[in-house]
This record gives structure tokens, C-alpha cells and sequence, in this order.
């Protein structure tokens, strides 16, 4: 791999992305491009504060889950992870599942796909490991992998959340395409309604996702040599009811101009970029999005403790 020409790849689809987002009306950069290396470790940070609670939700869920799994899919052979990341919480599958032959892992990273990789090919020497490079668009799998083994997409994280209700209707069906006839998707959905409850998880006290959401700039700086000054944007997470869901903005604190890349980008006073929406779908809406996409409801848990994060479980039909 020539890391060089991936950094400028990556660089050049970062720039196209934010000179796009600032000349729209409402200013927007991709959340995706949240995680460089400091931003996955904010995100990590953030997992931890005591008001994030869906990844320690989740994960006390799945772990709860898991033999039930392996009764509803006694045969399961093969889990598909698209955004796999370091593959924390798909270990406590791979633990549990008695009959599982293959993992395959796809994210958009390399490097860290093969890091990864190791590590679980060191834990689970009797797993196949494939790591595949790729996106949520991803929709083939390798010849090896047979249409008779059967095959689980697994989706936690609510990370379906970051995609507007087309975007997710188009993922379900990669999903469905992934998983084959006879497939099944295991997905975190948060369902949280809770105005109050919401606003405390994205605006952590500590101030952790405020840094997560400023570093997007400390990054256009660094790698776009851009001159945001870090010092005059704030964070804001707010709760649309009508949309159902959290809206990310840095919003800038008096009238300034930002260059990047000879352009000059002018905000006024209390004007935004719109930098994240985290959809809070009802499970009824989940539940019909899904059925669109071809994926019926095998059964779902939920938190019974402090939230309304969801398991779902679909079986293909
Ligand atoms: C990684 C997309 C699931 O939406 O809760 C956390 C990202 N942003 N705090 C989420 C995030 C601010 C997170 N996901």
C-alpha cells in the first residue's frame, strides 16, 4: 500500500467535501470526517463520560443476548461487519456462537482493518478471518464465502442514526444484498425520545463532545491549512422533536471570514456548520423502514433500564 498517495486521497476528498459544505446556505461537513486519529479517540473518550449511554448499553445488552442468538440461528456460520472499526463488541459474538466459521470485517480504513484482523486471528484461531476494504455501499462478498453458509450483517453502534431516513432505506437493502436469502441483520437502534436525556449525552460535562465536534476544524487546519480560529466557534447538540433527532453544530461566535485553499468563507454572528445528525427513529418507523427493505422482525430487545436503545434482530424475506 502507498500510504502517500492515500493520505492525498483522503486529503483531496476532504477538501472537496468542506469547500462543497461551506458554500451551501446552511454550512455543513460531513460527520465522517469526525474520525482521524484523534477524533477516534475523542469518540472513544466520549463512550465513557456517564451521560453517552448507548455504547454501554449496547454492550451490556449484547452480552445478555447472546444465547439466545445461538438458539433463534443455531446454524449461523458467518458474521458480515460493515464500519467494523477495532471490532470490539463483535468479540462478544464471536465468543458465543458455537458454529461460526467466518468473520468478515469491511471498513474504509486498511491499515487498521489488518491491525485488527491479527489481533482476532490471534484470539480466534478457529475463525476464519476476511478482512475486506470498503463502505457501507459495499454489497459483494469474496467467491469463497457460499450462498449455503449463513450469514448475520451486524450493525450496532445506532450508527444507522448518522444517515437521513433515504440513506438508511439504501443501507438496509446493501444489508439485505450482504446477508443473502435466509440472511439476518442484528442492528443497535436508539430509540430514546427524551429530550432531556438526549441533550445530557451530547453535551457531556466533562466537554468531551464539544472538543470531538471543534476537532473537525484543529483537522481542516492541520490537513487543509485552513485558519479556523478554534477559539471563536462553540459547540452546540440540539434536539429536533420534529425530525426526531440530535443536531450537531459549531456555531460561529461573532462575524469572521475563514480561508481555505484561496476561498474565503464569511460567517456572521451566530451562524453554524452543521456537522452531525443523530436520528432517534421510534421503533414502529424502524420497524417499517426495515420491512421496505426486505428484513422482517425476528425479535427485539430492548434496554429495560434507562434508555430506549434496541437490539433488532431481522431475518430476510
Ligand atoms: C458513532 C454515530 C453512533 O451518533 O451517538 C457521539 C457519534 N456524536 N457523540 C452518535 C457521536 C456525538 C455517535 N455514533
Amino acid at each position: 500500500m502507498n500510504s502517500v498517495s492515500d493520505f492525498d486521497q483522503v486529503r483531496q476528498a476532504f477538501m472537496t467535501d468542506v469547500i462543497t459544505g461551506l458554500h451551501q446556505a446552511q454550512k455543513t461537513i460531513p460527520c465522517k470526517w469526525f474520525y482521524d486519529e484523534t477524533g477516534s479517540a475523542l469518540f472513544e473518550d466520549i463512550t465513557k463520560t456517564p451521560e453517552y449511554y448507548p455504547t454501554r448499553v449496547e454492550t451490556a445488552l449484547l452480552g445478555s443476548i447472546t444465547p439466545a442468538l445461538s438458539e433463534i440461528i443455531p446454524n449461523l456460520g458467518a458474521i458480515i461487519e460493515p464500519g467494523s472499526g477495532a471490532s470490539i463488541k463483535t468479540r462478544l459474538l464471536l465468543e458465543t456462537q458455537p458454529n461460526l466459521t467466518t468473520y468478515l470485517p469491511i471498513d474504509i480504513s486498511a491499515e487498521f482493518l489488518n491491525t485488527t484482523a491479527e489481533r482476532l486471528r490471534l484470539d480466534f484461531p478457529d475463525i476464519d478471518i476476511w478482512p475486506m476494504v470498503g463502505d457501507f455501499s459495499t454489497t459483494f462478498l469474496p467467491d469463497q464465502i457460499g450462498a449455503d453458509i449463513e450469514k448475520l450483517v451486524f450493525f450496532p453502534g445506532s450508527t444507522i442514526g448518522n444517515f437521513n431516513p433515504d440513506e438508511a432505506l439504501g443501507l438496509l437493502r446493501n444489508f439485505h444484498a450482504l446477508a443473502g436469502q435466509r440472511g439476518w441483520l442484528l442492528i443497535g437502534v436508539d430509540t430514546t425520545q427524551d429530550a432531556d436525556q438526549l441533550h445530557a449525552a451530547y453535551n457531556d460535562k466533562a466537554g468531551i463532545t464539544a472538543r470531538f465536534n471543534k476537532n473537525l476544524l484543529v483537522r481542516a487546519n492541520r490537513e487543509l491549512d485552513a485558519d479556523f480560529d478554534l477559539t471563536q466557534f462553540r459547540h452546540d447538540a440540539r434536539y429536533n422533536p420534529s425530525e426526531s433527532r440530535i443536531e450537531m453544530h459549531l456555531v460561529s461566535a461573532c462575524e469572521q471570514q475563514v480561508t481555505i485553499d484561496d476561498e474565503r468563507f464569511d460567517f456572521v454572528a451566530g451562524e453554524s456548520i452543521f456537522t452531525e445528525s443523530c436520528h432517534k427513529y421510534a421503533r414502529d418507523r424502524f420497524l417499517a423502514m426495515a420491512a421496505t427493505s426486505g428484513w422482517q422482525l425476528e425479535q427485539l430487545w430492548q434496554d429495560p433500564v434507562e434508555s430506549g436503545f434496541t437490539l433488532m434482530l431481522f431475518r430476510s424475506r
